[in-house]
């Protein structure tokens, strides 16, 4: 009998949607590649935390504070999911976070922004929230079997955080003459940062290729973006207030919004470390891990205890 090339094997598998598991043979690029976009992903789910941690203590009223601290819990759970997905290629978790706190591992640049009013809360939610469904919808379909399980409760937990970021709009664009100019100004502020999640343009993104050939993804950067485009075009209206730009306009012929240009310098800058908050960022993840250094240890000294107990009875 012929042994079947593992390659062949691994090709066949992703041509017929069945998912990669890690005990599965895989490429080394395909592992990397999952690593590192796995690994991001969980980093931005922690990352993210901080400019919306900052309004737990100031939001407006008990119930938006509860809501917030719930949501705020979500992300770091589906932290808690991405980083056990990603030990599953191979890495242990103190690899991953060595790596985000050397700088060497990215998380999305959205969350280099500051937080500066509650708007913000608002426009974070229906903004960025929306903009990472987008994304995940698609990754509950990527070959990788783990990261694909995580995404589909992970997306459930993300339309909720949509929905109450633009409720908190929606009763601002509602409120006072100057409610109204903070809800613009944070949309505003978070527009063009939030079309920068997609990532660089196709023409310029060097992973997309192979990704799309591997099914990691299964929509290209452009045309996620376009689709968040048109989405919150229509959804603006509701709130009765304005993308901020000139160019925005429906085109009936292709059926989809065109839309201005994005500053790809800014983008670069921040993908950099360039961006208001990249060190401050850093700084707070950094000094969680050393805090929490008792608790790790702690825990050790706890199950091996355990084991020894059990191994005795
Ligand atoms: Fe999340
Ligand atoms: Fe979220």
């Amino acid at each position: 009998m012929l042994l079947q090339d593992p390659e062949n094997i691994f090709n066949e598998k992703i041509d017929q949607e069945v998912k990669i598991e890690p005990k599965d043979w895989m490429p080394e690029t395909y592992r990397k590649t999952n690593i590192r976009q796995i690994s991001q992903h969980a980093h931005s789910e922690i990352v993210g935390m901080l400019p919306e941690g900052a309004w737990i203590t100031r939001a407006p009223s008990l119930k938006r504070k509860a809501i917030l601290i719930a949501k705020v819990q979500d992300e770091a759970g589906h932290g808690l999911y991405l980083y056990s997905a990603t030990e599953t290629l191979g890495i242990t978790r103190e690899q991953t976070i060595n790596d985000l706190h050397s700088g060497k591992a990215k998380y999305s640049s959205i969350f280099n922004y500051p937080t500066l009013t509650w708007a913000d809360i608002g426009a974070i939610g229906w903004l960025v929230d929306g903009a990472a469904i987008l994304n995940q919808v698609m990754l509950t379909r990527t070959s990788y079997g783990p990261y694909a399980r995580a995404m589909v409760r992970i997306c459930k937990e993300e339309s909720f955080h949509q929905r109450q970021g633009f409720e908190i709009l929606l009763t601002l664009s509602n409120g006072t003459a100057d409610q109204k100019a903070m809800c613009q100004d944070a949309i505003n502020r978070w527009w063009w940062p939030s079309l920068m999640m997609f990532g660089p343009k196709d023409s310029e993104s060097t992973n997309s290729d192979q990704s799309m050939k591997w099914k990691i993804k299964r929509k290209t950067n452009d045309e996620l973006r376009q689709n968040f485009v048109d989405m919150c075009a229509e959804q603006v209206k509701v709130l009765g207030m304005k993308l901020p730009d000139e160019k925005l306009k429906w085109n009936p012929d292709t059926k989809h919004y065109d839309w201005g240009e994005i500053n790809w310098d800014e983008f670069w800058d921040v993908v950099k470390g360039n961006g208001p908050c990249n060190k401050e960022r850093i700084g707070a993840r950094k000094k969680a891990w050393e805090d929490g250094a008792w608790v790790r240890e702690a825990a050790a000294v706890y199950a091996e205890k355990r084991k020894k107990k059990l191994q005795v009875a």
